[in-house]
């Protein structure tokens, strides 16, 4: 897998050829996911943002056949993360709604059908950032998009891979894009 070192600080992209590439991508993101974290996953229709919201909560709730549906008609799916360590803004655990080992709720949302940000208010986006959000099309969050956002763009390439384009993930985005290089798929994993 290649992955470039953009010059513009904290922002860092990623070559992902296949769909293979973008679930690895997703495992990788796993550990350096905290509580209170918003990730925003941008792009296209059919760009991949469920292939890698997908694989990061199986990646997260350490099951390989974890069923994940697309959220496009119910909106959002929660999943309960079992036992993760997740420390919050420096280092602390966030709030104290997710004590170490206690688990944390995972929201996964897709806002494609969202009906303005009143109705994002009623499928309880206040209380799912307390603990993590996934979200595709984040453009529909307007002015609900979280300040500490973590971007994932994907862009679908000429030869038909993509590229993600990580911003606001700091030093966790260089490492996932070093440690990434082997898209090798993980036995029992399914798109
Ligand atoms: N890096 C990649 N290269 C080529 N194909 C990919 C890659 N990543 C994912 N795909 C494929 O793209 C297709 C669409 O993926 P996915 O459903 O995750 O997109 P999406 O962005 O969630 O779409 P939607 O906008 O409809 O929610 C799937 O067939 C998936 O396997
Ligand atoms: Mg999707």
């Amino acid at each position: 897998m290649d992955t470039t070192p953009s010059r513009a600080p904290d922002v860092v992209r990623i070559c992902l050829p296949d769909d293979a590439a973008t679930m690895a991508l997703g495992r990788a993101l796993a550990p350096v996911v905290r509580v209170g974290d918003a990730v925003l996953l941008r792009g296209d229709l059919g760009a991949g943002k469920t292939t890698l919201a997908r694989a990061l909560l199986r990646a997260m709730c350490d099951d390989p056949a974890m069923e994940v549906p697309s959220p496009s008609y119910t909106l959002v799916q929660t999943y309960d993360v079992p036992g993760k360590d997740v420390p919050g803004e420096g280092g602390q655990v966030a709030g104290g709604q997710a004590e170490r080992g206690q688990g944390v709720e995972v929201s996964h949302f897709d806002l494609w059908r969202l009906d303005g940000p009143g109705a994002l208010v009623e499928l309880g986006w206040d209380d799912a950032c307390e603990g993590i959000v996934l979200v595709e099309w984040p453009e529909r969050l307007g002015a609900l998009t979280p300040p500490h956002a973590r971007h994932i763009d994907l862009v679908v390439r000429a030869d038909g891979g993509r590229d993600a384009i990580l911003r606001g993930w700091g030093a966790d985005g260089r490492a996932v894009a070093c440690g990434l290089g082997d898209d090798t798929k993980q036995a029992g994993e399914h798109a």
